[in-house]
This record gives structure tokens, sequence and C-alpha cells, in this order.
């Protein structure tokens, strides 16, 4: 049974909308019901694959940031793979809520898609799942996840391959890619929502 949540989320022409306002209060409502759906509707399993693939490169000990946290279901992952140390950024207060429970150390409430109050090299790793994604955060936020993350720290994303080329994710990576800012590990479509049949980009990338 789709809940009401999700029933908004999937009506909001969110490839049109330019400002975070919508999507926001479509979260906030969507808090409740969001990880119900993630299992039962959507089948989404980005959160124990993102953290499986950052936990094959990096130490127990690391300071992670989890971009587009959500509920908080990548922290349950990292719990349970050993990981203390990490802390949350949302744009949506009662998705945040929610992962007060999670483990994270510490939760901010900002947007992505502008410049973040987060010193140049502040966390060892970066994991996102679920963040780029039809009108989520545009591309340019990925080069602030850079700026954010140690030299010799990590990148791992999902993008949904439904805006992989369309809001031109591809070309991005391949810039930053060419502005010598980080070296990609892996870069894979994916299962994503596997009740929706719909996959992702999987990158793990090393930041130089
Ligand atoms: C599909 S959910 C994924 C949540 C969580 N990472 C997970 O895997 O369950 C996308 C999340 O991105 C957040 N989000 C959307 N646009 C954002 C923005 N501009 N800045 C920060 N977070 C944003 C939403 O509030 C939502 O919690």
């Amino acid at each position: 049974m789709t809940g009401q949540g999700l029933d908004h989320y999937q009506k909001l022409d969110v490839d049109k909308q330019d400002n975070d306002d919508a999507l926001r209060a479509v979260y906030d409502e969507w808090a409740k019901e969001y990880d119900h759906d993630n299992d039962a509707t959507l089948g989404t399993i980005s959160q124990p694959k993102t953290v499986e693939i950052l936990s094959a490169v990096l130490e127990k000990h690391a300071k992670i940031l989890d971009a587009g946290c959500g509920t908080g279901l990548v922290g349950v992952e990292l719990a349970k793979r050993g990981y203390a140390a990490f802390d949350g950024v949302d744009l949506s207060a009662e998705m945040l809520r929610y992962a007060k429970t999670r483990g994270y150390t510490k939760l901010f409430q900002y947007s992505l898609n502008d410049p973040l109050p987060i010193s140049d090299g502040a966390y060892d790793a970066i994991i996102s799942a679920g963040l780029f994604t039809h009108g989520h955060v545009k591309t340019h936020a990925i080069r602030e996840l850079i700026r954010i993350t140690k030299s010799g720290g990590y990148l791992c994303f999902t993008i949904n391959e439904g805006v992989y080329r369309s809001q031109a994710f591809d070309k991005e990576i391949q810039s930053i890619t060419d502005d010598k800012l980080w070296d990609i590990e892996k870069l894979e479509k994916e299962a994503y929502m596997t009740k929706e049949q719909v996959q992702a980009y999987y990158c793990l990338a090393q930041v130089r």
C-alpha cells in the first residue's frame, strides 16, 4: 500500500522545480512513512550497498558525512559495520528527526545545493544514497562535497540512472576527473530500487 508521502512525492514534478521548498515539504510529510516505503514499496537497497562499497576502502575510525541522510538508514548500516564517527546533513527537519536515534554525532539542516558552512577537508569520507536523483541536488554539489573531504579521502554516492545523462552528471564526473580533483575507483550501474526496476550509478572516488 502506497503511503501519502510517497504518493505526493511521485506527483511532484521534481524535474521542473528550481528551489528546495516543494521538495522539503514533501519529505517533511513523507518522513513517518519513509522507512516502510523504502523497503516495502520501493525495495531500495542503496544504503547497504553504498556502505559495503565504502567500507572496503575506509578505516573504522574515519570521520564520515552522510549527505542527504534522511531518516538515517545509511547510519544504521554504518553502525553495523563498526563506524561510529558519522554526521548527517539533510534538507528536511522531519527526516532528520528520525535520524536522531541512529547514531549520528551531529545532524545539520542545510541544502546541499548551497555552499556548506563546513571547512575544507573536514571529513575523511562522504557517503550519499538517493540524493542525486530527480530534482534534488544539482551537479555542482559534487565539487562542494570534494572541498570538505580530506586529500586521500573518499566519496561514495549514487546517481539515479534517470538523471545521469539528462541532468549532465556524466559530464560533471568527467569534468572533475579532467580537473584531476579525484580518481574514480568504481562507476557502475547496479540495482537500486528493486521493486520499481530502477538502477543507479554507484560511484566511489578518491580525492586527490
Ligand atoms: C531518497 S531520500 C534518501 C535518504 C537517505 N539517504 C536514504 O538512503 O534513505 C533523499 C533525501 O535527500 C534530501 N534532500 C533533497 N534535496 C536536498 C538538498 N538540496 N539538500 C540536502 N538534502 C536534500 C531529502 O530531504 C531526503 O531526505
